[in-house]
């Protein structure tokens, strides 16, 4: 499964890329404002940073305007995925922009006929958002089974982001349901390798390590 990392925080970006854990960015307006930065300015950044697909979300409402901002948006660098809303607009961007040769990644995708719809459209990423659905008592985990379903019933190339993801254990169960990508908070990556018995195991060998009196370096 590839990561993806949901932040426009450039110094959280590089500290996990250096790692090789980042295959990719995903930002979204909420990420810019609270990043306090100038969006063309922050997303070439992040372009630089990283090699692989990065999403910029469009504004706009309608699909001309949408599309324009993509263009726009396309322009920053190579590696730049447009980001358009699953409304009936968003798809029609969706289908000119990836026409265009561009990569979409659709946003905000709550149900398995929305991702039907994004795949049909060409779609090169389709968004389902699990926290959100979780928050309302729905298992966002079950979108994702449906639509890795439907995917591989029909041969469809768009890929699963699994977004919105809140825990550790959304991206054990992504990874284990077959999603493509999962884009998560940094703390949500660094928190995959903490384990209470790691910590535990350590302690105890560092102890006895103490009493041998003996050095490495
Ligand atoms: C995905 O591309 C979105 O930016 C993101 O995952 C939304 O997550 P949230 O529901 O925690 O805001």
């Amino acid at each position: 499964m590839k990561f993806f990392v949901d932040t426009a925080d450039i110094d959280a970006i590089a500290e996990l890329n250096d790692l090789g854990m980042v295959d990719g960015v995903t930002t979204n307006p909420s990420l810019i404002l609270k990043s306090g930065r100038d969006i063309l300015e922050v997303t070439k950044e992040i372009c630089d940073l990283v090699d692989g697909p990065v999403s910029a979300e469009v504004v706009a409402l309608e699909a001309d305007e949408m599309i324009a901002e993509g263009r726009k948006l396309a322009e920053i660098a190579e590696n730049i995925t447009v980001k358009v809303p699953l409304t009936w607009a968003g798809l029609k961007a969706c289908k000119v922009l990836s026409g265009e040769g561009r990569m979409v990644n659709v946003t905000l995708c709550f149900s398995a006929n929305q991702a039907l719809l994004a795949a049909k459209a060409g779609a090169t990423f389709i968004s389902p958002f699990i926290g959100r659905l979780d928050d309302l008592n729905l298992d966002g985990m079950d979108l994702i089974a449906d639509i890795r379903t439907i995917y591989d019933n029909y041969g469809y190339e768009t890929e699963i982001l699994a977004a919105s993801i809140r825990s550790v254990n959304h991206m054990k169960d992504a990874a284990l349901i077959g999603a493509d990508v999962a884009t998560a908070p940094p703390g949500v990556i660094k928190s995959m390798a903490s384990h209470v018995l790691t910590d535990k195991g350590l302690e105890a060998f560092l102890k006895d390590w103490e009493k041998t009196g003996q050095k490495i370096l």
